[in-house]
């Protein structure tokens, strides 16, 4: 049937890379149950930018953990990349999520013991990709951040926001096809919150990343093709 509403011809050009149907998600807590998504079904592009947002407790960041397949929904399907990742052995899930996923999580620091090129490298370990091929990317990477003269520094004598930019590109090393990010700029001043956000566009713009932002940071949400509030682990 030919679709009339622009809206939705203009969201059919492009590829759903993620699709949620119908998922709930409950913590149980001694005998309490506490929800935490409570049937959420939503549907997001290949390359779109997409922040959520809502208050504290409205379950931002387990609906990222359910889309990143590092938690598993009570019902309800996820599929990503046409994969529904229920489906998939845990080996398989983690092999699969190396290689689409990309996270950057908030307390998800770099090893304070690696010196910054070497944290960069890492998730291409996990995907055996070549130590050629990873030092390559390092390099590309850590230049799009303007960290080249840093890789052989550790953490410790990195800035706030420089080891920000050091996890985002350290999340792009396996060429994800999806980032996802919970609270990316929470931590950081308005300059390097600026960088950050600046980041985001250049890495969707280079690499055509679908980007998923937990974020309350209003300029983020300015930025994205798309604002999606939950409240009560529900879409509003
Ligand atoms: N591991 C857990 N065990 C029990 N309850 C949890 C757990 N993680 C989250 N919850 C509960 O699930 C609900 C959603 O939490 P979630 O962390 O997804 O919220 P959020 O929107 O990310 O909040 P914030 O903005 O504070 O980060 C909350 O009621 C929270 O208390
Ligand atoms: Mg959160």
């Amino acid at each position: 049937m030919e679709q009339t509403n622009t809206e939705t011809s203009v969201a059919n050009d492009k590829r759903p890379i993620v699709v949620i149907d119908k998922v709930v998600r409950s913590y149980k807590v001694k005998k309490q149950t506490i929800p935490a998504i409570n049937g959420i079904s939503l549907s997001i592009n290949e390359g779109e930018f997409v922040v959520l947002n809502g208050s504290s407790g409205s379950g931002k960041s387990t609906l990222l953990q359910l889309i990143g397949g590092l938690d598993k929904p009570d019902s309800g399907n996820i599929t990503i990349d046409g994969v529904d990742i229920k489906k998939l052995s845990d080996h398989k899930l983690s092999l699969f999520r190396g290689k689409t996923i990309g996270f950057v999580f908030q307390f998800f620091y770099l090893q304070p013991f690696l010196r910054l090129g070497r944290n960069i490298e890492v998730p291409g370990m996990f995907t055996r990709l070549k130590r050629k091929e990873r030092k390559l990317r390092v390099k590309q990477l850590a230049e799009i951040v303007g960290l080249s003269d840093r890789l052989n520094h550790f953490p410790a004598e990195l800035s706030g926001g420089q080891i920000q930019r050091a996890a985002i590109v350290r999340a792009l090393l396996n060429q994800p096809k999806i980032l996802l990010a919970d609270e990316p700029t929470g931590n950081l001043d308005s300059t390097n919150s600026a960088a950050i956000i600046d980041l985001f566009e250049q890495i969707r713009q280079q690499f055509g990343t679908t980007i998923i932002v937990a974020t309350h940071d209003p300029n983020i949400a300015a930025r994205a093709d798309r604002i999606i509030t939950l409240k009560d682990g529900a879409i509003i």
